[in-house]
């Protein structure tokens, strides 16, 4: 039996939504499945559809598969508690964004270019999650190394890493890592909306 048909998922959601939403997770276990680009070009296409200040289409995505250059490029860049699981995806993406737009001739700063690239990895996240695999954003990477590793271009703000692959079981995971292996909730509706105001 595979984790993600052993984990219970407890999330409730407060009102009707499609299952998509609390189904998906950010797992930390991967089976030694690989991935082909044939599968994972999908999950960009996705991105690419996500809504963008003036249709801009900030967002930039490079990858590595797992056992080449690329794949441990980005790996060398990730803290070590995110190293040490998410070596073991089958694909390592980092999400990224150019912060200008050209206009008359000029570029100039797009203000929304982290919005939509946010967007769009919700997008990735999301497409993940139906092609029957997980997608888990990392925010815990240095920088400069990630940078350095890729030739990232000037005007590019890097946002996060993402482990992709196949959900794996739950046994394999460190014990540490084998609690948090499940669905978190989040803070009620009324905690993040109100009529008129902020809460
Ligand atoms: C921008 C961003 C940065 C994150 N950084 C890390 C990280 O460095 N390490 C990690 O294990 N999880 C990281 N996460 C995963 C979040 O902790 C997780 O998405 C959150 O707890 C909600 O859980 P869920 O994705 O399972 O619904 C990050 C998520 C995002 C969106």
């Amino acid at each position: 039996m595979t984790a993600h048909t052993a984990i219970k998922n407890t999330r409730k959601a407060e009102h009707p939504i499609h299952a998509q939403f609390t189904a998906r997770f950010s797992p930390r276990g991967f089976t030694e499945k690989t991935l082909t680009e044939a599968e994972l070009l999908p999950l960009f296409e996705a991105a690419r559809w996500a809504p963008s200040s003036s249709n801009h289409q900030p967002w930039r995505f490079a990858y590595g598969l797992r056992g080449d250059a690329a794949f441990g490029k980005i790996a060398e860049a990730l803290v070590p508690f995110n190293r040490a699981w998410a070596e073991k995806a089958a694909a390592l993406i980092v999400v990224a964004s150019r912060e200008t737009v050209e206009k008359d001739g000029k570029q100039v700063p797009n203000a929304a270019h982290s919005f939509d690239a946010g967007t769009a990895w919700g997008y990735l996240a999301l497409q993940a999650h139906h092609a029957g695999l997980v997608a888990h954003a990392m925010g815990g990477f240095e920088a400069d190394v990630l940078a350095k590793n890729l030739k990232l271009p000037d005007g590019y703000a890097l946002h996060c890493v993402v482990a992709v692959g196949e959900h794996g079981d739950i046994e394999k995971l460190p014990e540490a890592l084998q609690a948090r292996e499940a669905p978190n909730d989040r803070l009620p509706l009324a905690q993040i909306v109100a009529h008129g105001k902020f809460v």
